[in-house]
């Protein structure tokens, strides 16, 4: 008989952009539905550098979250570090005492949204601070694609790999690395293959979609994200290790919420925003795989297992249920468009325990 229904452990969000000000209040209820902690992205402007300023943000959401009446449903910020060429050492230890500090996120200087200043030469300037993160068990959160103008758009992650993630390990053996929000197969190769505490995060978009989505009809600026959605192949082996036994490949949205008019225009802003949906869509591709079974290890198991944190307690059903996703939401004076908008999927978020 198929499966009307699937309860697990509250799932968390290992790959999440909150912003901050009106758009950080718009946006917080729609992950605290679905998710009980979440890594929040520090790609502010300015960017969070600092654990000063990581605690600045910090209190921001918990305001965020009392001014939606949602205090008490024991939602938890991770917070982040924005590396930059700069990054200390004392910057790095602050992290590694701070209690709500998780990780550093590096993105390469130019690579996508408010990274300008982002790190020019990792292994060339940021040796202080990666020994430091090697040393305390602070993980590197990484954006995992070149910016050289001469490398193809959809090559970049491919070419990271050989010019950066290569290296990285050989210099740092025991660095704990996350490979965030792979999009190729050589991704998944390179993470289910390395040695050292190595795991990447996966996002809907890239487990649904494949580049034709992008193009169908005419151009589709819903679809647009960094990194790229890529060919067929690759979307087919993203979705073989998600749904694989590899404790290696975990949850993480990547929801990254830009104002309609702001992604439909002559250049418009990369992101797409999945927090209204995203169990959802994930359940989807767990059950087209035949493998709902395992959608609890990688969406509530395998990313607190890797960041030595306790499993949530709580669980969640979904349902198979239609849910029919609206063709936008209030975004403060403009709308957001979420993933899949106008679609009807076939499961729904039925309760949190
Ligand atoms: C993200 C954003 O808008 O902050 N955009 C995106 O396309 N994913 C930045 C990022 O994570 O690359
Ligand atoms: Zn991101």
């Amino acid at each position: 008989m198929t499966q009307q229904t699937l309860t697990i452990t509250t799932p968390d969000d290992w790959h999440l952009h909150l912003r901050d000000g009106d758009a950080l209040k718009a946006v917080i209820g729609d992950t605290v539905n679905q998710f009980r902690r979440a890594i929040v992205m520090p790609n502010l402007r300015p960017p969070v550098t600092t654990v000063a300023m990581a605690a600045r943000y910090r209190d921001e959401i918990l305001q965020a979250l009392a001014a939606n009446g949602l205090s008490d449903r024991g939602f938890e910020p991770l917070m982040t570090l924005y590396l930059t060429d700069n990054t200390t050492a004392a910057d790095i230890e602050a992290a590694a005492q701070s209690p709500f500090v998780h990780a550093v996120k590096l993105y390469p200087a130019g690579a996508t949204t408010n990274s300008d200043s982002g790190v020019t030469d990792l292994l060339g300037r940021c040796q202080v601070a990666l020994a430091a993160m090697q040393r305390h068990g602070v993980p590197l959160l990484i954006h995992g694609e070149v910016t050289d103008s001469h490398v193809d758009v959809f090559d970049r992650e491919a070419v990271f790999i050989d010019r950066v993630m290569h290296p990285l390990r050989k210099t740092y053996p025991e660095l704990k690395v996350v490979f965030e929000h792979i999009t190729t197969k050589e991704g998944v190769q390179y993470v289910r293959d390395a040695d050292g505490p190595t795991a990447a995060t996966i996002t809907p978009q890239h487990l649904l979609y494949n580049r034709n989505a992008i193009f169908t009809g005419g151009i589709r600026p819903h679809f647009y994200c960094l990194p790229i959605l890529k060919r067929e192949v690759h979307r087919q082996a993203l979705v073989e290790a998600a749904t694989s036994e590899s404790p290696r490949f975990f949850l993480g949205t990547d929801s990254a919420p830009h104002a309609k008019h702001l992604k439909e225009m002559a250049c418009g802003c990369a992101g797409c925003y999945s927090a209204l949906n995203a169990l959802e869509l994930y359940a989807m591709v767990f059950d087209a795989a035949g493998q709902l079974g395992r959608f609890e290890a990688f969406a509530s198991h395998r990313g607190p297992d890797f960041y030595g944190l306790p499993r949530n307690q709580s669980t969640i059903t979904l349902k198979r249920e239609p849910f029919k996703v609206p063709e936008y939401i209030a975004f403060g004076e403009s709308t957001l468009v979420p993933l899949a908008a106008g679609e009807t999927l076939p499961w729904s978020l039925s309760h949190h325990a």
